[in-house]
Formats: C-alpha cells, sequence, structure tokens
C-alpha cells in the first residue's frame, strides 16, 4: 500500500493503514466503536483527515497499556468538535489515566514480587498453601486471590 505524502490532507483507508500500521480491519473497528470517523466521496469511499493519524497513534498507546476502549472513546468525546488532540489535551489524557495507569503498575509489581507464594486464589497447588493459606481459609472473605486482592 502506498504511504501518504507528507502533505495530503485526506487519507485513503489503505494509506491511514500504512502509515500508521494499524490493520484496515482494526480501523473499520475504530469507527465502527465511535473513535474516529471519516466521509464518504461520492464514489462511497471513505476518506480520512491527516490528524486522524494522531487519534490513531493514541488509541494504540492507550491499549497497550490497557485502558479499555470505552475509556479511550469516553476521554476523546470531551475534545470540542471531535477534534484530535493536541499537546494540552494530551496532557490532560495522561493525567486522567496516570491514577489508573499507577494502580496498574502497582498491582504489576506485586505480581512479579509475590507470584512464587501464595496468592490465596483457593488452588492450594503450592506446597505452602497449606501453611499460608490451610483449608482455603482465605476463600471466606471472597472471590479470587485474595491476597493480591487485598494488598
Ligand atoms: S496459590 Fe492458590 S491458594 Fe495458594
Amino acid at each position: 500500500m502506498e504511504t501518504p505524502k507528507w502533505n495530503q490532507a485526506e487519507l485513503t483507508v489503505g494509506q491511514l493503514a500504512t502509515r500508521s500500521g494499524v490493520a484496515v480491519s482494526a480501523l473499520h473497528f475504530y469507527e465502527r466503536q465511535g473513535l474516529i470517523s471519516s466521509r464518504r466521496t461520492a464514489g462511497n469511499q471513505r476518506r480520512y483527515r491527516r490528524d486522524m493519524l494522531r487519534r490513531v497513534a493514541l488509541i494504540r498507546i492507550a491499549q497497550r497499556v490497557g485502558i479499555p476502549l470505552a475509556d479511550i472513546r469516553d476521554a476523546l468525546d470531551e475534545l470540542p468538535d471531535g477534534r484530535t488532540p493536541g499537546r494540552r489535551d494530551w496532557e490532560q489524557l495522561s493525567q486522567r489515566w496516570r491514577a489508573e495507569l499507577d494502580q496498574r503498575i502497582h498491582r504489576l509489581q506485586q505480581l512479579r514480587d509475590e507470584f512464587s507464594d501464595c496468592i490465596g486464589c483457593g488452588c492450594l497447588s503450592i506446597d505452602r498453601c497449606r501453611l499460608a493459606n490451610p483449608h482455603d481459609a482465605l476463600g471466606d472473605r471472597g472471590a479470587g486471590p485474595r491476597r493480591l486482592i487485598e494488598s
């Protein structure tokens, strides 16, 4: 697929896919989900404003760190006139997701550091679980890996 010229104002879906590195099917999915938008030509073909590239990049980055698509859409919906985020918008978005990212990082660090020990999931499959979680006593405190959830 042809890479769009730098000064091309509108891109075909193939050009958007080529430049963004995102499959056409994923772009169609994003559009159905209201994350990106296009206009139709007289021949009923989609044309995307060039700045959709930044929206797509933002969606991919947010997805990569685990932000759900619905949250990404909510954040993008708050931008006036559905515009593509500029520097200020991006700073606000990252602030908004910072607390959530901090929590995820904390959970991942816990997993990394405590994965070799009993996590209180009810499996009792590690020999230490019988000492650390005898008779699955932690199950009385609720569902899931109680030690990870409660720490
Ligand atoms: S690891 Fe599952 S109960 Fe201990």
